[in-house]
């Protein structure tokens, strides 16, 4: 067994992905959630998938004695993935402090604990939020960051920024801030995935909850951008995919491998791939006809962006690997296995 590492936000779509992968590689898991947006059901899914029960405990990242106590009963952490925080945009323009309270202060209370309890790293989930609609495309780490386009893109921006100052002032450990693009699908066993609350905002569970009939229409926000076919560019990530990055990262933080204490790497595919692209791909993919419509522009939205993914492909040795195709095939599969069940 390798080294134990606490995942914050682990019964959530991108951290259960990790979270097996991380046992895949033999690590030892122990899973922070408060099931804000998440379930308890994924602990035993991520049994079945990987054959070993991570550690649960559930608890807000908020309740700094409830971490302490976590940290005391799991002796030995290494380190932290950090995946909890409050991500939808759209709530984060309404509830601002709740997105600055939450995302904000769990990160601060994890950095503040680390060393107290001899915690070496942590790997944060960043977005490519921060880079706004980039000057140039495909986009590498050096662009420069943007004014946020909302609370959450901000609190993304600050906890970055937070992590830097921390480290800088001496703190003893190490970071590393993946951004990921547009993570989407699901894993191939159809066990995990994204299970939004209420109407999705996000393309792909959208298009898949439209696909099996409980959404009637699926709304294209615009066919007028400055793009091969009007509709807005994005760099679609494979989750399975994006989890193993975060396997890749903690590999390099606990060889002592790091060249600098922070470092930041774009976890993306480097492939653009349009609204309308990803649609037929879909049709493609599963032979299921999609019922669309294009809409006037959602306000907000980013023109077009992707990753150039090449410093996360050489330094860390990751890249991305599974298909357009096979992705959103994984997708479909997850959203029927949801009916299956009788979730959604
Ligand atoms: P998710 O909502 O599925 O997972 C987040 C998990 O954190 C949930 O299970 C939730 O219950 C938990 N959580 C939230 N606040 C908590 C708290 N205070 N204490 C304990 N648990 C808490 O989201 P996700 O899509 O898996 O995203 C994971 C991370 O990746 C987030 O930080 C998100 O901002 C970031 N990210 C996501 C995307 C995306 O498109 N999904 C893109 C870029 C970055
Ligand atoms: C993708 C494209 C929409 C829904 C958001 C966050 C970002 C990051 C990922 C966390 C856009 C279009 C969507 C629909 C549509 N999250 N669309 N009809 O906006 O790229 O990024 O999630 O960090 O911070 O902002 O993702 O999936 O919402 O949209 O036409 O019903 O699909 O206009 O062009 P986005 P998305």
């Amino acid at each position: 067994m390798k080294e134990r590492i606490l995942v914050t936000g682990g019964t959530g779509y991108i951290g259960s992905h990790t979270v097996v992968e991380l046992q895949n590689a033999g690590y030892e898991v122990v899973i922070v959630d408060n099931l804000s947006n998440s379930n308890a059901d994924v602990v035993d899914n991520i049994e079945q998938v990987s054959g070993i029960r991570p550690a649960f405990e559930k608890l807000d990242c908020l309740d700094m004695a409830g971490l302490d106590a976590v940290f005391a009963k799991y002796q030995g952490i290494k380190a932290i993935i950090h995946f909890a925080a409050s991500k939808a945009v759209g709530e984060s323009v309404q509830k601002p402090l709740l997105y600055y309270r939450n995302n904000l202060g769990s990160l601060i209370n994890l950095l503040e604990l680390m060393p107290k309890h001899g915690v070496e790293g942590i790997v944060f989930s960043s977005s490519c939020t921060v880079y706004g609609q980039p000057d140039q495309l495909p986009v590498t780490e050096e662009a420069p960051i943007k004014k946020a386009e909302s609370p959450y893109g901000n609190t993304k921006q600050i906890n970055e920024e937070i992590i830097r100052d921390d480290v800088a002032s001496g703190a003893p450990i190490q970071a590393i801030l993946l951004r990921y693009f547009n993570p989407i699908g699901a894993h191939p066993s159809a066990l995990l995935g994204e299970l939004p609350n209420g109407v999705p905002q996000n393309l792909v569970p959208y298009l898949t909850q439209t696909a099996i009939g409980i959404r009637e229409k699926l709304s294209v926000f615009g066919d007028d951008y400055n793009t091969p076919d009007g509709s807005c560019i994005r760099d679609f990530i494979n989750v399975v995919d994006l989890a193993k990055a975060h396997v890749v990262a903690i590999g390099r933080m606990l060889e002592g491998k790091q060249a600098e204490k922070v470092e930041v790497f774009n976890i993306g595919t480097g492939r653009g791939v349009s609204v309308l692209e990803l649609i037929h791909g879909f049709e493609k993919a599963t032979g299921v006809k999609l019922n669309y419509q294009i809409v006037g522009r959602r306000a907000g939205d980013i023109e077009q962006v992707w990753a150039n993914p090449e410093r996360a492909n050489k330094v860390l040795g990751w890249k991305a690997e599974t298909s357009l195709e096979d992705t959103l095939r994984s997708a479909w599969n997850w959203q029927l296995k949801l009916r299956e069940r009788g979730i959604q």
